[in-house]
């Protein structure tokens, strides 16, 4: 075909990825009886040895004494179908791998030495930064190589580790870099619990509250029934929480038609503006699930001034948080710039950057329902600051 200087050419191009993924829940992974991770890794029935690099984050090596020989054992176990690229790798755990670029550095010149192809594995144990942060590596290396999760936490277990995002934190931003790239499989293992400080036990129910507030009135009347169980360790509340959080998480990705977050609403963040500021304001002191925690009572209480949620609604919301353990406060709600304006309010900001376009805040209407919003004024976070800084002085007493 010959053009003319003024015609332009044009070619749609137009395909669809298919991604698919097993969750899996159980106990006792490495358990050379337990052949689920073995099966996981065959899952695809190629004619190979399967070969699997792992990356253990230190808490759970601390906590675990054994999994580094376990881990081995298993491997050794079903040697036939699947090996070990090198011993297993302890990373240390927490938003500290978040923060140290030369940690995913390391890893995937480890992962590049040792000669790991886009069909061997990289497993990743350990709580949700952890899980970050080796998902990133494995996302980079010859562009993306299989990543196993294996989530550690609350946290990890009903949602970091199960759905199609990594990422690392820069330039004093959350989450600055990263890419969304599904796992090959996620491997929960119940057991890993059990040893969890409390605060980082009870921090994935805030994560619970999250979704069930905006999309789960029935799963909101379990969470406040159990409250006080998941306040007092109780496994199999926990085991249930776990669970269905982590079905609604699924569900969210698989049929909200927007999986990767092309457009400027992400409904399951509701809370996390003020979350996302809090821990950086806090130098990650606050830990990510009692900063959502905070963050959804602000919310919450703007909701209700906005006539979404009844007073009643509000109590139930800030009052159950309270009682599994989790704040709706911090004197750091109150730290001002110069100019007298809360700091808090940058998260506003910052949060539309993150998701590009227009602001677009997640609030509750009603329990069990969301509603979209454009605007967050200074004035109602002011109040619910106020509000919830009485509410906690009066709860102490
Ligand atoms: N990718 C996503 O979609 C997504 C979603 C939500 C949160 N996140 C990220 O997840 C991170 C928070 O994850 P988290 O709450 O799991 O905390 P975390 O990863 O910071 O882990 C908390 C602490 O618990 C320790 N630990 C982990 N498992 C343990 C176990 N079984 N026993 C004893 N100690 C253990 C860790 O070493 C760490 O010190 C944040 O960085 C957040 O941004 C990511
Ligand atoms: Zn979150």
């Amino acid at each position: 075909m010959t053009m003319t200087a003024q015609m332009k050419a044009k070619i749609n191009q137009f395909f669809s990825v298919c991604f698919d993924y097993p969750v899996y829940f159980t106990h006792d992974l490495f358990n050379v009886s337990n052949h689920l991770l073995k099966d996981v890794l065959s899952r695809l029935q190629e004619a190979r040895r399967h070969r699997a690099m792992v990356y253990v984050d230190s808490g759970v090596a601390h906590a675990w004494p054994q999994i580094i020989p376990g881990i081995r054992s298993y491997f050794e176990r079903y040697a036939d179908d699947i090996a070990l690229a090198a011993s297993p790798v302890i990373i240390p755990g927490g938003e500290v791998v978040k923060d140290d670029q030369d940690q995913v550095w390391r890893m995937m010149g480890d992962i590049s030495r040792l000669r790991l192809d886009r069909q061997s594995y990289v497993i990743a144990i350990g709580g949700g930064a952890l899980l970050d942060a080796v998902g990133f590596a494995a996302a980079l290396v010859h562009r993306g190589l299989r990543l196993v999760r294996v989530p550690t936490t609350t946290l990890g277990q009903n949602d970091a580790g199960i759905g199609v995002k990594n990422g690392i934190n820069a330039w004093g931003q959350k989450n600055a870099l990263g890419s969304f790239a599904p796992p090959f499989a996620v491997l929960n293992d119940y057991d890993f619990l059990t040893t969890l400080s409390f605060e980082h036990w009870i921090g994935g129910a805030a994560e619970a509250f999250k979704v069930a507030i905006i999309k789960d009135a029935d799963f909101f009347n379990y969470l406040k029934e159990h409250r006080t169980d998941l306040n007092h360790r109780s496994q199999s509340a926990m085991e249930e929480t776990v669970y269905r959080c982590a079905m609604l998480h699924l569900d969210h990705i698989r049929g909200s038609g927007d999986p990767f977050e092309f457009g400027s609403a992400r409904p399951l963040d509701f809370g996390h503006w003020a979350a996302h500021k809090l821990e950086i304001m806090s130098g990650y002191q606050i830990g990510h699930g009692h900063a959502v925690s905070i963050g959804m009572s602000i919310d919450s209480h703007t909701a209700m001034s906005q006539g979404l949620l009844t007073q009643e609604e509000l109590k139930q919301i800030i009052g159950s948080l309270r009682i599994c353990g989790l704040p709706a406060w911090s004197p750091l709600l109150e730290r001002r710039r110069t100019d007298g304006t809360l700091e808090i309010l940058e998260g506003i900001e910052q949060f539309r950057e993150h998701l590009g376009g227009r602001l677009t805040i997640t609030l509750p209407r009603g329990i069990g329902n969301c509603v979209e919003v454009h605007h967050m004024d200074a004035e109602s976070v002011e109040n619910a600051i106020r509000f919830l800084k009485k509410y906690s002085a009066d709860i102490q007493i």
